[in-house]
């Protein structure tokens, strides 16, 4: 597939995306929970982040809020479409349709490049990463939100470990098993490495 081939599989799914408790975020709890966990991995505010592969933009609606500058960056116009609308004309985020693999954004200019589902779906995650490193400003961080789902899809937290080790930066590891940011009990992998 091309990524062209998969930009338009996201945009068939934008319209729904957000009816996943974990996307949409549409219930207060699980809101909370993504928002302390966020809090707790992100430099204070206001920091300035990068979301690839930001979706409809929950995550980056959810940090501009809190009083992070945030872009989010995603190959789907459908999502960024869905995104911009939800941000309602807010100043401290915006939304640029680009590839994750080669972000069109300014290189060392960033607190945070966050990344939530989209690392495992890379064709070379270890180029990507070393490619979003190059975006951080000195001191910058890492905040990669993965899995190794039910389905067999994903990477495992030790893949995503050993990706982020061999970029020469360590990588801390916080497993995710509890329902309330998922909406629902699960049984597979699922973690955040702040690196
Ligand atoms: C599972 S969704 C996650 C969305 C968002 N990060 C979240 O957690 O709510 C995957 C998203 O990554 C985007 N995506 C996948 N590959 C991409 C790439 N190479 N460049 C930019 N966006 C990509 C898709 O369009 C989709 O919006």
């Amino acid at each position: 597939m091309t990524p062209t081939d998969d930009s338009a599989r996201w945009d068939a799914e934008a319209e729904a995306f957000d009816e996943a408790a974990d996307h949409g975020l549409r219930d207060a709890t699980v809101r909370a929970a993504w928002r302390s966990l966020l809090v707790s991995l992100l430099p204070p505010a206001p920091a300035r982040v990068a979301d690839l592969g930001c979706g409809s933009g929950s995550l980056s609606l959810l940090l501009a809020v809190e009083g992070h500058t945030v872009t989010g960056v995603d190959f789907s116009p459908a999502m960024v479409a869905r995104a911009v609308a939800k941000a309602d004309g807010r100043s401290d985020v915006r939304f640029v349709v680009g590839d994750a693999v080669s972000p069109p954004l300014d290189r060392a200019s960033y607190d945070v490049v966050l990344c939530r589902h989209v690392l495992w779906a890379l064709p070379d995650p270890a180029a990507a990463l070393r490619r979003w490193i190059g975006l951080l400003a000195p001191g910058g961080r890492l905040v990669l939100v993965e899995g190794r789902w039910s389905t067999g899809a994903g990477l495992s937290a030790a893949e995503t470990v050993a990706l982020v080790e061999a970029t020469g930066r360590p990588a801390e590891l916080l497993r995710l098993p509890e329902p309330v940011y998922w909406g629902r009990d699960i049984t597979d992998e699922r973690y955040v490495v702040r690196s």
